[in-house]
């Protein structure tokens, strides 16, 4: 979708005209509207007809020689969260629906439109795959407003919407689309092009072993496909600066292992690399906005399989940092994927900071439900910051304790560690105080995603079912400021 801004209108398939939902004023459209659309919005909204409301549509049958078709949008009450975002998804939805290719949106002076361009970008994006991928798409988007945006300011948010798109992408591809193998393969693409400034490397099995990554290579054993540690690095800082630190959990499939999951558990776990897909996105937004930052990305990609060759419970585990771990439960593999990828992190770079992305736990649900991300670390700086950018970029997040109980509780008797210990519940804390073992002090957030990555039932006007590209825009925020 090519997306243009202008301050003038001109001819289009279909016209959004957006209006929020207080006392009608003309004003701050200035010259946009004609005079007979000015009343028709009127005599609509002193009617009740069409009352602004976010993301309400109403279709006007009105002739104009700029537009086939018309329609009103509401962006509900000022300060709404998400209002703009959502309100030009549903446009831009209902323009897909009524297979309209060029469209614009008339914007009053006011509206944020970098939340509307990004609304309708990630409102267009479909899950297609095989033949059902050639459905119908918009081709021009342009923006209608007093403010002109310049071309830059744009390409930064589309890079943005693209990023978070890409996200979802990753993760709605069914797991024999997407091994690790195949994982690897989307990081080095996003290498590609000339000037371009990342750089990728793949390691595989006998790498692992070399690094004596027992933890993470101990998952994925049980698998005939091979795991993969992808590194990549954008080094837009300068030469010798420290860089910022992100990892990611990429489990292509999650069955628990021998602690096999049951029915209506197993079913969404190709979603289990949501974190890994989520710094993959990250790094297309960077090779796009090229901040002048070093930052490097570490993700662990395995499937969690049943074999004979698979991990077994009783079974120890040696990490990466020569902490030895006791495996529980063959289902809490992300923290011996992550422990793994933290160290070598923390160690290998002596990053400024580490931020790790992971479908942890489905504990996070129980706390948070599916649209509270929840999040933790051990610095309170680093915490403050994040929560900012959290909100700037309108997602939520709360933050998990992680206590001196929790983490006595992660120690073993016969090894240093437990991958998971009984009666303690508080799962989401639990699966941080262990990842806390492998950070080398570096600060660290770590956002748990297990309730927020994946909605197999919750839809709504920015994000369909499936995937949601969740933290991609509050990680974009958080490394742009
Ligand atoms: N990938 C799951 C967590 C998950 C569950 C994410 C549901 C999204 C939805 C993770 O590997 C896991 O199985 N965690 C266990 C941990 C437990 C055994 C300590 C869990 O949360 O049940
Ligand atoms: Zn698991
Ligand atoms: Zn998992």
């Amino acid at each position: 979708m090519k997306i243009i801004s202008d301050q003038t209108l001109s001819s289009s398939d279909a016209l959004f005209v957006f209006i929020p939902e207080k006392k009608w004023d003309k004003k701050p459209y200035g010259k946009l509207l004609s005079t007979s659309l000015e009343k028709e919005i009127q005599e609509r909204m002193n009617s009740k007809d069409f009352e602004g409301k976010m993301s309400e549509t109403l279709r006007v049958f009105h002739v104009l020689k700029e537009a086939k078709k018309i329609f009103f949008v509401g962006v509900g009450k000022e300060k709404e969260p998400m209002a703009l975002k959502k309100a030009a998804g549903a446009a831009l939805r209902e323009a897909k629906k009524t297979k309209a290719k060029k469209v614009v949106f008339l914007l009053p002076e006011g509206v944020d439109s970098s939340k509307i361009i990004l609304g309708a970008i990630l409102g267009s994006y479909e899950f297609k795959i095989g033949d059902k991928k050639d459905s119908f798409d918009v081709l021009e988007l342009k923006i209608v407003q007093a403010k002109k945006m310049t071309s830059t300011e744009i390409s930064r948010i589309q890079a943005l919407g693209d990023a978070t798109n890409l996200t979802r992408e990753l993760v709605n591809l069914p797991a024999n689309y997407m091994t690790p193998s195949i994982l690897a393969q989307k990081a080095q693409a996003l290498t590609k092009g000339l000037g371009n400034p990342i750089k990728v490397k793949v390691y595989g099995n006998k790498d692992l072993l070399k690094f004596k990554m027992g933890s993470l290579f101990g998952v994925g054993q049980g698998s005939t496909e091979e795991s993969k540690l992808i590194v990549l690095e954008y080094m837009g800082g300068k030469k010798n600066e420290t860089p910022i630190a992100l990892v990611g959990k990429g489990v292509c499939f999650d069955s628990g292992g021998y602690n096999l999951k049951p029915t209506n558990h197993i079913e969404t776990m190709k979603s289990d690399m949501a974190g890994a897909a989520a710094m993959l996105g990250i790094f297309s937004w960077l090779r796009v906005v090229k901040p002048k930052k070093n930052i490097v990305a570490v993700l662990g990609a395995v499937e969690n399989l049943i074999s004979g060759s698979a991990f077994k419970p009783g079974d120890i585990l040696t990490s990466m940092s020569g902490k030895t771990i006791e495996i529980t439960n063959t289902d809490a593999e992300g923290r011996l994927v992550l422990a793994d990828c933290l160290y070598y992190a923390a160690t290998k770079y002596k990053p400024a900071y580490i931020i790790d992305a992971a479908t942890l736990t489905g504990a996070a649900i129980a706390a948070l439900g599916y649209e509270i991300t929840s999040i933790m670390g051990n610095n309170e700086k680093l915490m403050s910051r994040f929560k900012k950018s959290a909100e700037m970029a309108e997602e939520m997040v709360w933050e998990m304790p992680i206590t001196e109980t929790f983490r006595k509780k992660t120690k073993g008797e016969i090894a240093d560690l437990l991958n998971w210990t009984a009666g303690v519940s508080a799962g989401s804390s639990m699966g941080g105080a262990f990842l806390e073992h492998f950070v080398e002090k570096t600060p660290w957030i770590h956002l748990d995603l297990g309730g927020t990555a994946f909605h197999e039932s919750w839809a709504d006007e920015i994000t369909p079912k499936g995937a949601t590209g969740v933290m991609v825009q509050t990680l974009a925020h958080f490394l742009e400021n």
